[in-house]
């Protein structure tokens, strides 16, 4: 096989979770790109549909199907509309989740409510559920088409925040005045993917299904200068990352071009967490 075509994903069906955000819709975009056929899914059926009909505009094959990643009922009527409609599933990427954007509006009730002793436990358990326990149902329902087949890949999305803490200073001003703080939801649920991944990595193996975490750095998306420039200066390739930056790692994961890669994480963050 030529090294072009171990990264081609011609027919095999992608279930991108989240697809809709930021990043979802450029993963579908990537895997599309190699001949995938798409699986749209986020909260909002209609908007899913409505992205969908986009990527079809790009000579893309997509489906559309609205599930909560943290309700077992939709995921299993997710998997079902799939078989019914691909017969198959290939690629999952657990992409959903909560985060706490930079870009929100900052304010004293902001900083306040985001202090570790004030952080609400709701917040808390809300995070824990989209971001763990839906990565654990996706899985558990989506892999068992996989598992019946003995073979698939899992892409599960964690982050910089899954292998180092935040840095709190990041979230200051010009002046130096902390603005908010990253909470400890956030940093602890993707830790809990990263161990996730491992655990699933060893159990399925044996069976062929290989299960991977990428670990993307922070993204440009519209954040006040301050973050830029501080977050900059702390990454050695200088910038955010751009939407784009992480094609290549999610059709690599989700291709035979990663063929004996499993329980890795491919971390992609322009060197942020390597100093
Ligand atoms: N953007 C970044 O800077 C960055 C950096 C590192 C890691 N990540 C990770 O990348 C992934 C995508 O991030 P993003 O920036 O595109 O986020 P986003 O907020 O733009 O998109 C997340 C998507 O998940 C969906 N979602 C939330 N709860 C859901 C649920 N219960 N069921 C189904 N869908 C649900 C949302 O509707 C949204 O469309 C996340 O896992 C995030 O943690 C992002």
């Amino acid at each position: 096989m030529s090294a072009d075509s171990l990264f081609r994903l011609d027919g095999k069906v992608c279930v991108v979770t989240g697809s809709l955000g930021l990043l979802g819709r450029e993963h579908l975009r990537a895997l599309g790109g190699q001949g995938a056929k798409l699986v749209v899914t986020d909260r909002d059926h209609d908007a899913c549909v409505a992205f969908a009909r986009e990527l079809e505009g790009m000579g893309l094959e997509a489906l559309a199907h609205g599930a909560d990643v943290t309700n077992k009922a939709d995921v299993e009527r997710l998997e079902q509309a799939i078989l019914a409609k691909l017969g198959r599933i290939d690629v999952l990427v657990n992409n959903a989740a909560l985060d706490e954007k930079v870009e929100a509006k900052a304010g004293p009730e902001l900083l306040e409510a985001s202090k570790f002793e004030n952080l609400s436990v709701e917040t808390f358990r809300r995070a824990l559920d989209v971001n763990v326990t839906g990565v654990f149902l996706a899985s558990q329902v989506l892999g068992r088409s996989m598992v019946a087949r003995k073979r698939g890949s899992i892409v599960n999305v964690a982050s910089t925040y899954g292998l180092v803490a935040p840095d709190q200073s990041l979230y200051r001003d010009k002046e130096g005045r902390q603005m908010f703080y990253k909470s400890a939801a956030y940093p602890t649920t993707k830790g809990a993917v990263v161990q996730l991944t491992r655990y699933l990595a060893s159990y399925w193996g044996p069976l062929g299904i290989r299960v991977n975490a990428l670990c993307p750095g922070g993204v440009s998306n519209g954040q006040n200068e301050d973050f830029v420039v501080r977050y900059s200066a702390k990454t050695p390739l200088g910038r955010l990352a751009n939407r784009e930056d992480y094609h290549g790692a999610v059709v690599y994961l989700a291709s035979d071009a990663s063929a004996y890669m499993t329980g890795a994480m491919l971390v992609v963050d322009g060197g942020f967490t390597a100093c």
